[in-house]
């Protein structure tokens, strides 16, 4: 599955705003802990989570960047090149056996594992139980999506898009909202401390382009999916809702730290 650079662009914001701050915190002291501490971050798109948190580790932290899209790894470099010790690969993760986890501190990854398979998610628990290295995944879409203002349709859109986040993103059957659910299980088997924070969008009419990108984006899913709705109707309805004060949406996000004992 492949991200416009666009998209990615427009959710930097609110991401940032939406992840929790205590997990934050708790990852940043843990990378902090180590002498020369590497982070890679993986599924890193335009290098949203390195912008993100490098105000929160320190100076001397490495960052390894990974993404199997080229041309988002270009605008990763074109990003957040100057300044930052930074580098960049394209690396499938199918490819688990390659991770270059050497002198990894920690991974991170954001708004990635609900694209992942379960097969991906036990492969990868077992891969960083190997090598004690501990992980950071924030903004997980936990199923959740809140309007102020209802429509009719509302349930029956919701539904039927998270049975849309449960098929083939490029590792087999997402594992969609239930990611975070599943990381967690995972890696408690392998004995990693893990704590989980909701992070949550909360989008007004001041996030105007990410709301009319966020709701457009229900179009080919609902298609997709062959939902019996008139989702033209539903999206002319939640955009021009888009410019009322009393219009507000919630969009249910955890994070998650899983840190070897
Ligand atoms: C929703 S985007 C999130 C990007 C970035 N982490 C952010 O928060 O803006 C998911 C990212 O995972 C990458 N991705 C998807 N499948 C991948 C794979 N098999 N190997 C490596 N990266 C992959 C995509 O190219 C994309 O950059």
């Amino acid at each position: 599955m492949s991200f416009a650079a666009d998209w990615l662009t427009l959710r930097e914001p609110a991401d940032r705003a939406a992840r929790d701050r205590g997990l934050v915190d708790k990852f940043a002291r843990r990378v902090a802990a180590n002498a020369a501490p590497l982070i890679i971050d993986i599924g890193c798109g335009t290098g949203s989570t390195l912008r993100s948190l490098s105000g929160d580790v320190g100076s001397v932290t490495e960052w390894l960047l990974l993404d199997n899209d080229p041309l988002l790894l270009e605008e990763a470099a074109r990003l957040c090149g100057a300044g930052e010790p930074v580098t960049f690969r394209q690396h499938d993760l199918n490819d688990l056996g390659e991770l270059p986890l050497d002198n990894a501190a920690m991974v991170t990854a954001s708004a990635l594992f609900d694209l992942c398979s379960e097969a991906f998610a036990r492969a990868f628990a077992e891969t960083l139980a190997d090598r004690s290295v501990g992980l950071y995944a924030a903004l997980n879409y936990d199923g959740r999506i809140e309007w102020t203002l209802p429509h009719p349709a509302d349930d029956a859109i919701l539904a039927a898009f998270n049975r849309h986040q449960q098929t083939d993103k490029g590792f087999g059957v997402a594992l969609g909202p239930a990611a975070t659910g599943r990381l967690a299980t995972l890696f408690g088997g392998h004995g990693f401390q893990v704590e989980t924070a909701i992070s949550p969008w909360q989008l007004s009419r001041r996030d105007k382009a990410l709301q009319k990108a966020f709701i457009e984006g229900f179009r080919q899913p609902l298609l997709e999916i062959g939902e019996p709705v008139d989702i033209e109707d539903w999206i002319a309805f939640r955009l021009a809702a888009i410019d009322r004060p009393d219009s507000h949406c919630t969009v249910g996000h955890v994070d998650l730290l899983a840190l070897p004992a």
